[in-house]
């Protein structure tokens, strides 16, 4: 497969490594610096890669339709505007795959996450929370999968209805903290506590090599399909337990 790698940061060259291990040629790499012949350089790829920034993510997408070349994107902090670019991959016929967080580890854990919330939905005397942590280039916070997690806890626990930041925290909120420090890969946790105890569940990513992996694997599906919009459940089988 021939991939078009968007953003050479750490993730694009944790993909790259990832992509020439399974068999795969990187055909052309594209950063901020972009040369004027970006968009063509595009065509001589099967699939594009886009791992870049908040503010890049949207363009780097569109500029993929336009080529009509399906794209893997992974770029946190941009899904305000996620249903303008749905809208645009359904009108152009093209392929757009897209996951706030791409390890499979993370997937598990959101849906553990979802069933806790379902739990704990029946128990108001405990008060539950988000905390991050990523290393301290990150641009974005609360991190993509942070939100992620909120919104699967909003929508299964009658007591928040949206999310808030310890600094502008109201009534209903779900609070997200969020740490920059280091080198963290990216750590989860989620609370709940009562007046007498609490209980958590967290997800720590010890490298990127898992999301570098998850990420070649979706541009090796999405590459198949070539066109619509999939995420990580359309990826990996995660089993509900009976009755939950
Ligand atoms: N979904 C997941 O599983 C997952 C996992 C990890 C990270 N992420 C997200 O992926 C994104 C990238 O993370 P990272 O750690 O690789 O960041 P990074 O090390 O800062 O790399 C970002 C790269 O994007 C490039 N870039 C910036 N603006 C661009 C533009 N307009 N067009 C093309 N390239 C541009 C940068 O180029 P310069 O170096 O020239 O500035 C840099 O090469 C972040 O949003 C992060 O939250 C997602």
């Amino acid at each position: 497969m021939k991939i078009a790698l968007i953003g050479y940061g750490t993730m694009g060259k944790a993909i790259e490594k990832v992509s020439l291990e399974r068999g795969h040629k990187i055909v052309a790499v594209i950063d901020e610096k972009k040369s004027a012949s970006w968009k063509t350089e595009l065509k001589k790829a099967d699939v594009a890669i886009e791992f870049t920034a908040p503010e890049a993510a949207e363009e780097n997408i569109m500029a993929c339709f336009d080529a009509g070349i399906p794209v893997v994107t992974g770029t946190t902090g941009w899904y305000q505007r996620f249903e303008e670019v749905k809208d645009a991959c359904e009108s152009a016929k093209g392929g757009l795959f897209y996951a706030t967080n791409f390890s499979i580890g993370v997937n598990l854990f959101f849906q553990l996450n979802r069933i806790l919330a379902r739990i704990m939905a029946t128990h108001p005397q405990y008060d539950g929370r988000i905390h991050e942590e990523h290393h301290n280039r990150k641009k974005d916070a609360p991190s993509g999968t942070a939100i992620t997690l909120a919104e699967s806890i909003i929508a299964e626990h009658p007591a928040y209805i949206r999310w808030g930041t310890p600094e502008h925290k109201l009534e209903g909120d779900l609070e997200i903290s969020s740490l920059r420090e280091g080198d963290i890969p990216g750590t989860h946790v989620i609370f709940y506590r009562s007046e007498v105890d609490e209980i958590s569940i967290k997800h720590t990513a010890y490298s990127r090599q898992g999301f570098a992996e998850g990420a070649v694997v979706a541009a090796e599906f999405l590459a198949s399909k070539r066109k619509g919009v999939y995420n990580m459940s359309d990826l990996i089988n995660i089993t509900q337990p009976h009755g939950l």
